[in-house]
């Protein structure tokens, strides 16, 4: 059997399973959160008080702070790309006429990251300190320029990616948070916290996919893990550039500011990738082929790889200016 068909037929196996995963890891629409909890009301005589509020508490904001909390929000605001990735992947079916539990999971995941943009967008626009236009230019070119993974249709490989990816975002958000909260900016720090706990559930789903099919396809998903390990997680913004400039272009200058601030960093990377190697208890894997073998050797020396390769990684300290955020002459 082809390896297009294997995959096919695993995700059709594992498709029934799907509605009990949306119910462990996703909450139902009329109960969670909104942005409109953390911001504003502005049905209210007291929203330019509370406005003021945002106003005020942000002036103790960095300019690397800034330029994270942004790039983070655009990243975000890129959802259309994601959805329809996802959407095209093999086994996720909208067009089969009966309820596919995979595009359902693909649907109600979106609308709940749907609502990280539109909070984090929303609180940027009144907090005031940043330029909106610009950002709304590199969100356009962003969602325009699309990106490429390197997981092609490949359920395992998409599913690796998002294992990773939300592990990732709850890192930052979380740390983002912190910062703010650190800074007195309450409101700020609750929005951030509560995004990385909608960031950390889908982690756990995702995480709860690829364990799933290691146990259907344990070949196939060894080697799709290390497959994209070799080429690397890629961040879903990679393509980020500002306006007027070449695709791109922005990405490796907003990671300096995140990793000179500490927000998401190399050493985070490796700490992922060793999480997920103990939680699919990889070692423990049975009757692999010679290739999956292989391929799980690498995955076993990597993480030690990479920690002495972070620690010999020198960033670029240059503080380069963003058309999104006007220098305050903070750090
Ligand atoms: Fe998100
Ligand atoms: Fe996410």
């Amino acid at each position: 059997m082809s390896l297009k068909n294997i995959r096919l037929e695993v995700m059709q196996a594992i498709e029934p399973k799907v509605q009990g995963f949306m119910n462990d890891f996703l909450v139902p629409i009329e109960k969670i959160w909104q942005p409109t909890d953390f911001l504003p009301n502005s049905q209210e005589d007291t929203f330019f008080d509370e406005v003021e509020q945002i106003r005020e508490e942000s002036k103790e904001l960095g300019y690397d702070f800034w330029v994270t909390l942004v790039a983070d929000t655009i990243t975000e605001e890129a959802l259309p790309t994601y959805e329809s990735w996802l959407m095209d992947v093999e086994g996720v079916d909208q067009h089969s006429g009966k309820d596919n539990g995979w595009s359902k999971w693909v649907r109600a995941w979106t609308a709940e990251e749907n609502r990280h943009g539109d909070v984090l967008n929303k609180y940027l626009y009144l907090s005031g300190r940043v330029n909106m236009r610009e950002i709304e230019i590199t969100t356009q070119h962003l969602i325009a320029d699309g990106f490429d993974i390197g997981t092609d249709r490949d359920p395992y490989k998409n599913f690796i990616y998002t294992t990773f990816q939300e592990l990732a975002t709850n890192i930052s958000h979380k740390r983002v948070g912190q910062m703010a909260k650190k800074k007195g900016n309450t409101l700020l720090g609750k929005m951030c916290t509560i995004i990385a706990g909608d960031e950390m559930r889908h982690h756990l789903a995702y995480r709860e996919f690829v364990k799933t099919i290691f146990g259907q396809d344990p070949n196939g998903m060894m080697l799709a893990f290390a497959d994209m390990m070799k080429k690397k997680i890629v961040m879903p913004a990679h393509f980020l550039r500002e306006s007027g400039s070449e695709i791109s272009s922005a990405f490796e200058l907003f990671s300096n500011c995140a990793q000179r601030l500490g927000v998401y960093t190399a050493q985070d990377y490796v700490d992922i990738l060793r999480k997920l190697n103990t939680y699919w208890d990889i070692g423990n894997v049975t009757a692999l082929s010679e290739q999956a073998e292989k391929a799980r050797d690498y995955l076993m020396k990597l993480p030690d790889r990479l920690q002495r390769i972070s620690e010999r990684m020198q960033f670029n300290e240059d503080q380069y200016r963003f058309k999104w955020v006007e220098a305050n002459g903070m750090l």
